[in-house]
């Protein structure tokens, strides 16, 4: 059974769409989401949809610690993946390499473009003429792990900007629980 933590920091749609995939396997188990903003949005939903959570704060310039209890939460829930869902923070190298179970990210962005925030706008304010979204392993480096899944749509800019980041995000939650499920199923199959 993969148990899963996701990641957030704010409005959590992606988390919601993992947890409603996931509430009818039987397998896999979306067993806490870890947050670092304590009036995010993400955790209104985690309530209602009845799942724990874990408010992580990051006192400035104090990484270490905010990462040593996300540790602490990981081993005590024996979480073995974990999937990002605008989580504002980056995992330091060594985080990544202490925890060493599989992290999972999604871009709102056909990268290597577009890494960092505001992703949509900056496709939308360029000449490309496809966006889209990418779901990728985490790596040192922001937004440049390798890549599992892209996914594109043609923009339309006749709509505005906030209607191409509706149909992005639509992408995502089809998408992130596909990709994750079978990351899942992967680990099930390997232990
Ligand atoms: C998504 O666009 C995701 O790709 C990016 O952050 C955004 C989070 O949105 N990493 P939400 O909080 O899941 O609604």
């Amino acid at each position: 059974m993969a148990r899963i933590a996701i990641f957030a920091s704010g409005n959590g749609s992606n988390f919601e769409s993992l947890v409603k995939y996931f509430s009818n396997d039987k397998i896999n188990k979306v067993t806490i989401l870890i947050c670092n903003k304590k009036n995010a949005f993400v955790i209104e939903r985690a309530k209602r949809l009845d799942i724990p959570y874990e408010y992580v704060k990051y006192v400035k310039g104090d990484i270490q610690d905010a990462e040593e209890k996300i540790f602490g939460i990981l081993k005590k829930n024996k979480i073995n993946v974990i999937f990002l869902a605008g989580f504002m923070k980056i995992l330091t190298a060594k985080f990544l390499q202490v925890v060493s179970i599989p992290i999972i990210n999604i871009h709102p962005s056909l990268l290597p473009k577009y890494k960092g925030v505001d992703a949509i706008e900056k496709a939308f304010n360029s000449s490309a003429t496809k966006i889209g979204i990418t779901i990728h392993y985490v790596s040192e480096k922001v937004d440049s792990g390798e890549i599992i899944l892209q996914k594109s749509i043609p923009i339309n800019r006749d709509n505005g900007l906030k209607f191409i980041e509706q149909e992005v995000h639509k992408i995502e939650h089809h998408w992130y629980p596909i990709v994750a499920k079978k990351i899942c199923d992967k680990i099930n199959k390997e232990e």
